[in-house]
């Protein structure tokens, strides 16, 4: 078999096989899928877009998606988050080798440039017509929002029949789009319309993409329907919580090496992620300190037993300094010329701009050490110097490996049913942004109980009528908050 891809190394697949292996067993909502539907393959003729941290986890997810019948093309959605022995696993598939790949084309290396980033993205949207001519993709799977972007900003020019113009961009990053999308339209005007019109749908991994959607939706732009996954409960209240409280700690340790304990930590932002990241930072003997817009965020810390103030009140004294608002400008340039020696400063929101790394470049006479990848000093001109980890990307995916396969286990079995109700119920999902119904939140959550030996208490009949539930659930109404 041949198929194209574009990753760092085949001869890493053996280790990414192996610790594939590991993971399935901890990823039991994924593999009770397999085994409920790979009979009947749900998603046989669904051609698969995913733009996902190409992780292990990753990788248990889309070979869960092609067990169902699904064929599949695969980009990370960050320039640091993919673990190349999990990359070059999937692309060498269980029955090949480095030598006769039979997996998943697969374009995502660790360590990609902004330009690479985007190409690899369009390539795994452009679909090579298959032996009876039918082209791909018909579905997204996006974390972010990325993949969706592109669609829509090329069929949006395509439309208006405009050449995008790379100058009128607001960030380099945009630049790099609008060339691409410039260049696209130059060899085929119709090229992103044309995919936008054949996609059934998208299942959204985060916060960020999620914000997106519902943005396009009320601007009358979304060109197709969406299940919000983050909102799952078994997705945000999980994967953004205990995830992160694994996944902070593990990216700081292994970037600095520094004792966390006794330090004084900011975290700024205490939604689902903040509130995960300050359990973890305290977990550690870090003394924590909150930073929050939102009246009912900033109570909640302070009764969960956190300071709050303002970054101004503590950005001269505090030694570590991680944001989680999904925002941006949170940590402005000035903030970081103000910061003690050898402060530590991460993000681990979807994008780079909640600390304003742009102007920390530019201001003058700074400069710029590396560690090690991944791991920057900068000195500024008085001397004093700040540690900056993943240049202000998502550390937890940057500087060690994301989310456990147990969390990721809950997050992509929501993925997967998600796929299966956009591509095999259309006609139930018109354009428009859903989350999944109740009892397929409750499914998900079931599917993990066993694993940690946990015993659920049965309603009786006359409980469950006395509360006005089904015994078979669902067991909350959809305003319910957990
Ligand atoms: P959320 O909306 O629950 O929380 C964000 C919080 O930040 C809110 O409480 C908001 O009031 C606060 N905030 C906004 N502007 C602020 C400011 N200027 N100063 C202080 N606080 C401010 O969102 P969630 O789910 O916690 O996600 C946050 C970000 O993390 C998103 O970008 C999301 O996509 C990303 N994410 C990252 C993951 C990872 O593995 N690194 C996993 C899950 C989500």
């Amino acid at each position: 078999m041949t198929f194209d891809f574009k990753v760092k190394d085949l001869g890493l697949a053996e280790f990414g096989r192996k610790e594939i292996r590991l993971a399935e067993h901890e990823m039991p909502g994924l593999m009770a899928l397999r085994e409920e539907y790979s009979a009947a393959q749900p998603l046989a003729g669904a051609k698969i877009m995913g733009s996902l941290h190409m992780t292990v986890q990753t990788a248990v997810l889309i070979e869960t998606l092609t067990a169902l019948g699904a064929q599949v093309r695969w980009v990370s959605c960050n320039i640091f988050s993919t673990q190349d022995h999990a990359a070059a696993a999937v692309v060498v598939g269980r029955n090949g080798t480095p030598e006769d790949p039979q997996g998943v084309p697969v374009f995502a290396w660790k360590g990609e440039t902004l330009e690479e980033y985007w190409w690899c993205t369009e390539q795994a949207l452009t679909w090579p017509a298959g032996p009876g001519g039918e082209a791909g993709p018909n579905m997204i799977l996006d974390d972010g929002g990325d993949a969706t972007l592109l669609v829509h900003k090329g069929a949006e020019y395509e439309t208006n029949g405009a050449v995008p113009d790379p100058s009128t961009a607001d960030t380099e990053e945009f630049a790099i789009v609008l060339g691409l999308l410039k260049r696209s339209f130059e060899a085929d005007p119709k090229k992103w319309s044309t995919i936008g019109e054949r996609i059934q749908g998208v299942s959204e991994e985060t916060t960020t993409g999620v914000h997106r959607l519902y943005e396009m939706h009320r601007a009358g732009t979304l060109r197709f329907p969406a299940i919000n996954v983050n909102d799952s409960v078994t997705k945000s209240k999980f994967d953004n919580k205990y995830g992160i409280r694994h996944s902070l700690v593990d990216g700081i340790n292994r970037g600095t090496d520094v004792l966390i304990g006794g330090k004084v930590a900011v975290v700024a932002g205490y939604g689902d992620v903040g509130k995960g990241a300050a359990e973890s930072l305290r977990g550690q003997g870090a003394r924590v300190i909150v930073t929050e817009i939102d009246p009912i965020c900033a109570l909640q810390a302070a009764m969960d037993g956190y300071q709050v103030l303002t970054l101004e009140d503590v950005v001269e004294t505090a030694d570590i300094f991680i944001t989680t608002t999904g925002n941006f400008n949170i940590i402005t340039a000035d903030h970081m010329s103000r910061m003690k020696h050898q402060a530590i400063v991460g993000n681990i929101g979807h994008f780079d701009n909640e600390i304003d790394m742009a102007g920390l470049t530019k201001l003058p006479g700074i400069e710029k050490i590396e560690i090690k990848p991944q791991v920057h000093e900068w000195r500024f001109p008085d001397g004093h110097t700040i540690i900056v980890l993943s240049e202000g990307r998502l550390l937890n995916l940057g500087n060690a490996t994301g989310h456990p396969s147990f969390v990721m286990s809950n997050s992509f079995t929501n993925q997967v049913i998600a796929q299966i109700e956009l591509f095999t119920k259309k006609d139930e999902y018109p354009i428009g942004v859903y989350v999944l119904p109740k009892h397929l939140d409750e499914k998900v959550a079931r599917l993990h109980l066993d694993a940690l030996g946990v015993r659920l208490t049965e309603l009786t009949k006359e409980q469950a009528a006395y509360i006005g539930v089904d015994v078979a659930g669902p067991y909350k109404s959809d305003h319910y908050r957990y």
